[in-house]
């Protein structure tokens, strides 16, 4: 049934012309060792890149549809899109890959796509996400907002990663538009350590362990079933105003200690906090305001899956810094899970003194595909 994908099939009837489309030479990693040349499944039940272990350096890269771009051209374009991917993060060329050379190590890439309201209007079909309510504590800006398409991109290599990117964007050009990039990075944890974030903090100990029940969507529109959503929230730090406050305030702010992240009730990171413990003299010993009381959800099923990235863009001319979370939470279900947790947040957290919300962005995330499929096709094709 599926046809072998060529780059002038797949933009027939698009804007754009093909010009020496390369021949494509498989190049397979290596067996040895390095960690290089390791690469991730693409086809899957689920996408890669949500439950796969966070890689060292992440971009999310926010389309819009140009005019015009409707169902089938959609359709057309994530066929495209998908077969780079497939090749890429299994370490071969993109089919008309200008630098096919880079193609070669993986390091644990995945790409991973994600569709937006905006998508769902232009291909006349309904959404299954919507922006999500206003808080008070946010202070979005237009420049990292919502976007109709979402790529985002994993590697242990910043090299594969850049030239992934450039890729897709390529490929894209004559469907969408970039409408922002956004890279972060993380400690690589190839122990399962918990990675830290640029305040100092562990961050990442208390996620969902059963992926089924909080993450993967198993109801709803069939074509959504083994996907996800992502809410994807730029989330600056005032880091000189946080170094210039004592552990104390820091520990107290969060409920953890800062050198091995043990709530402030217990002894090591994997303890259970004690919210009802007090101090001698009568107070919660972790705050009622404290980031991990406000944030903590109970019921597994209705927790999110946090897998934030680090973002730096470097300095302003009087020093200060541009820095913060890229934080980047799935679930299930948006309204049930992500927004009554940001809502307690927004009514009251401490870290709301050092930490403002400057973007945010929703998206479904579909499935995985098989190898002869691509992603989004129980919903496009
Ligand atoms: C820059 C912003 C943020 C920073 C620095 C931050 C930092 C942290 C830290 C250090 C922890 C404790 C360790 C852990 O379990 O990972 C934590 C826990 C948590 N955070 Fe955040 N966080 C931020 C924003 C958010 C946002 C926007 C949400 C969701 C709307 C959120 C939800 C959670 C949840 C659910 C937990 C686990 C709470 C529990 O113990 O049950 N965080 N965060």
């Amino acid at each position: 049934m599926t046809q072998p994908l060529t780059r002038r099939g797949l933009l027939a009837g698009g804007a754009a012309t093909v010009v020496g489309a390369l021949a494509a030479r498989p190049t397979a990693p290596t067996a040895q060792a390095s960690p290089t040349a390791v690469a991730e499944p693409f086809d899957g039940v689920h996408q890669a890149g949500i439950a796969t272990p966070p890689q060292a350096h992440a971009v999310f890269a926010g389309f819009d549809l140009r005019t015009g771009v409707g169902k089938e051209a959609i359709g057309r374009l994530l066929r495209l899109l998908t077969d780079d991917a497939r090749r890429l993060t299994g370490g071969r060329p993109a089919l008309a890959d200008t630098e096919p050379e880079l193609a070669t190590m993986p390091a644990r890439l995945t790409v991973t796509f994600g569709f937006g309201p905006g998508l769902f209007a232009a291909a006349d079909l309904e959404s299954p996400v919507r922006p999500l309510p206003p808080f008070k504590t946010d202070q979005l800006r237009k420049k990292w907002g919502g976007a109709d398409l979402l790529v985002q991109i994993g590697s242990d290599d910043t090299l594969t990663l850049a030239h992934a990117l450039r890729m897709i964007v390529k490929d894209a050009r004559a469907f969408a538009r970039v409408r922002w990039t956004q890279r972060g990075f993380r400690r690589s944890a190839p122990s399962g350590e918990t990675q830290r974030n640029l305040m100092g903090q562990l961050d990442g100990t208390v996620n969902p362990t059963d992926l089924d029940g909080a993450v993967w969507i198993s109801d709803g529109p069939q074509w959504l079933r083994g996907g996800t959503t992502l809410v994807l929230r730029r989330i600056r730090m005032k880091l000189e105003e946080w170094d210039a406050t004592d552990r104390v305030g820091r520990e107290f702010t969060i409920g953890r200690r800062l050198d091995n992240g043990a709530p402030l009730t217990g002894r090591a990171e994997r303890d259970e906090p004690d919210f009802n413990a007090l101090t001698r003299v009568g107070f919660p010993v972790i705050s009622e305001f404290a980031h991990i009381r406000r944030a903590h959800v109970e019921d597994p099923g209705l927790r999110i899956l946090r897998r934030p990235y680090n973002y730096d863009e470097g300095l302003s001319r009087e020093g200060r810094s541009d820095s913060g979370l890229l934080f980047a939470s799935y679930q299930a279900d948006i309204e049930r899970q992500f927004v009554p947790i940001q809502r307690r947040l927004a009514e009251g957290d401490l870290l709301n003194e050092w930490v403002t919300t400057i973007g945010s962005a929703v998206f479904a995330i579909p499935p995985g595909c098989s190898p002869t499929g691509w992603i989004g096709d129980r919903l496009l094709a």
